[in-house]
């Protein structure tokens, strides 16, 4: 296959699929392309193209089979435990209250994989919410893959997909053999598995049961997906939530996406996403402003060595090309990769500060905040002055819930960088957040000046993926909802 086709490949996985495919994913789509050839018959690549490219119940199949191909289907029991509490300690309780009167409960794992996911919620639903025994409580799983649905609707697992379990869960839930271990009938009746495309399919879909969620779990999915489908796909959740409904993502995965009407909440370990409730007639409570805020940070896509502020000694040569590959590999999210290449650089006696920069996002992006921050801190001592450091260091200071850090290092990035408009928009809501609105409006109205002037390398700093013009719609709806409701409520 010459690079041309693999390009022209690469195009229409992406239109179909949402899946970026990149260099490195290279050897698996040739691999997978030539595998599929041969299988279905189609003789040459260029045939079996042409056939994708239709849209017949044929090659609708055929999608389905290549994504299984392309996606790992990595997944197992109680996968983040710590996500599973926040789940069952305050979505499902809230949600509860808000359905008392229909005692409807929707729950929905998207690209549940093999169907771990779902099972482990149907399980801790009746090991600890027993009131929800005479409630409506759907449990669907969908994934694009048809034999991950297939395993799913089984329901038999092996040992691997235990890690972590109770003994005593695996026992009441299970029946084993000793080699496989099956989900008991009861639990099995609750759950639904079908085949369902995120990118190609209509979402919500009423006729196939995919709306009015109460929560939405779509968690290590989006790392698959590009940018613009990462945002369409989760505003497309959004639509599927009932208001006040939850979306729980892997971590960070919706960084960088300014979406609408929904609001970021915090909790030990987990964020969630929740969509906003209406305006109730009559009441003084409002709406929440869409506080949108990015979690943890994106890798930079300007990777430079920069002089060393604090050593005479030249950076490697080698750096550069290994600091642009790590670059690479970051931004199309591959962290573990980018981290095991960047991580051998910190040996250089000076290594360069957009080794330490990168290394410090890369492992923000994993979850590792102790060793992010760490990792700001020797970026700082490279680069004192560097006002997306401190970005980042408020970024992972706000993940961690600690926003006195955060409106720290947010001011400290204004006061290195006049024109960090990203610190502005963050600031703002921090300010909102503690009650100081006219401060927050103040914010918000410099942001709003300098996205109407042209900007630095066209980017918005602090938010490299959102266009000045989405930025800039996104403050002025914070203004409008801020001055609109004359008050502000946190989200807890
Ligand atoms: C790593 S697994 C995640 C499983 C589970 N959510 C978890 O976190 O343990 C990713 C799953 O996403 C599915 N997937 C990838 N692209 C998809 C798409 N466009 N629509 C639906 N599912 C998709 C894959 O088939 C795979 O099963």
């Amino acid at each position: 296959m010459t690079e041309i086709e693999a390009a022209a490949w690469r195009r229409l996985i992406n239109e179909r699929l949402g899946l970026r495919i990149g260099k490195k994913e290279d050897t698996t789509l040739r691999r997978t392309i030539h595998e599929r050839v041969s299988v279905t018959g189609l003789v040459e690549a260029a045939n079996y193209l042409d056939f994708l490219s239709k849209e017949t119940p044929a090659s609708e199949l055929e999608w389905e089979t290549l994504a299984g191909r392309l996606t790992i289907n990595e997944t197992y029991f109680f996968r983040d435990a710590r996500q599973f509490d926040v789940f069952r300690t305050i979505l499902v309780p809230q949600r509860i209250r808000e359905r008392q009167r229909e005692k409807t409960l929707r729950i929905w794992s998207a690209g549940c994989s093999t169907g771990e996911e779902l099972y482990s919620i149907a399980i801790l639903l009746d090991l600890h919410i027993p009131e929800l025994a005479d409630w409506n409580v759907t449990l669907l799983g969908t994934d694009v893959n048809p034999e991950n649905v297939r395993r799913a609707r089984d329901g038999r697992y092996r040992e691997w997909s235990f890690r972590g379990v109770d003994a005593r869960v695996r026992e009441q839930y299970f029946q084993g053999d000793g080699k496989e271990w099956r989900v008991i009938d009861r639990i099995r009746k609750r759950v639904r598995f079908e085949v369902s495309n995120l990118v190609a399919d209509a979402i919500p879909d009423p006729l196939n049961e995919i709306h009015s969620m109460d929560v939405i779990l779509c968690r290590n999915v989006f790392i698959y997906f590009d940018s613009a489908t990462v945002r369409t796909v989760a505003e497309r959740m959004i639509r599927t939530l009932m208001p006040g409904g939850y979306l729980v993502t892997g971590h960070a995965e919706l960084y960088a996406q300014l979406l609408d009407g929904i609001d970021t909440i915090h909790h030990p370990g987990s964020l969630v996403y929740q969509r906003e409730m209406p305006l109730l007639a009559g009441s003084t409570r409002v709406a929440k402003p869409v506080e949108r805020r990015s979690e943890e940070p994106k890798p930079s896509r300007d990777v430079v060595v920069r002089p060393q502020p604090k050593s005479n000694a030249k950076p490697r040569v080698v750096a550069e090309p290994t600091l642009t590959e790590a670059q690479g590999l970051a931004a199309r999210g591959s962290y573990r990769a980018a981290v095991e290449l960047v991580e051998p650089l910190l040996k250089n006696p000076t290594p360069p500060f957009e080794a330490h920069y990168l290394l410090a996002e890369c492992y923000a992006h994993l979850g590792r905040r102790e060793d992010a921050a760490a990792q700001c801190k020797r970026a700082l001592e490279r680069d004192p002055l560097s006002a997306k450091t401190y970005f980042l260091l408020a970024k992972i200071a706000e993940d961690a819930d600690d926003q006195g850090n955060a409106r720290t290092y947010l001011e400290k990035v204004l006061y290195l960088d006049a024109a960090f408009t990203g610190a502005y928009i963050d600031l703002g809501s921090a300010l909102k957040r503690s009650g100081e609105t006219t401060r927050a409006l103040r914010l918000w109205e410099t942001a709003t000046g300098l996205l109407s002037s042209p900007l630095r390398d066209g980017k918005v700093p602090g938010y490299p993926d959102a266009s000045p013009a989405e930025a800039l719609s996104h403050v002025q709806r914070l203004i409008q909802q801020t001055t609109g409701s004359g008050e502000s409520r946190r989200s807890t």
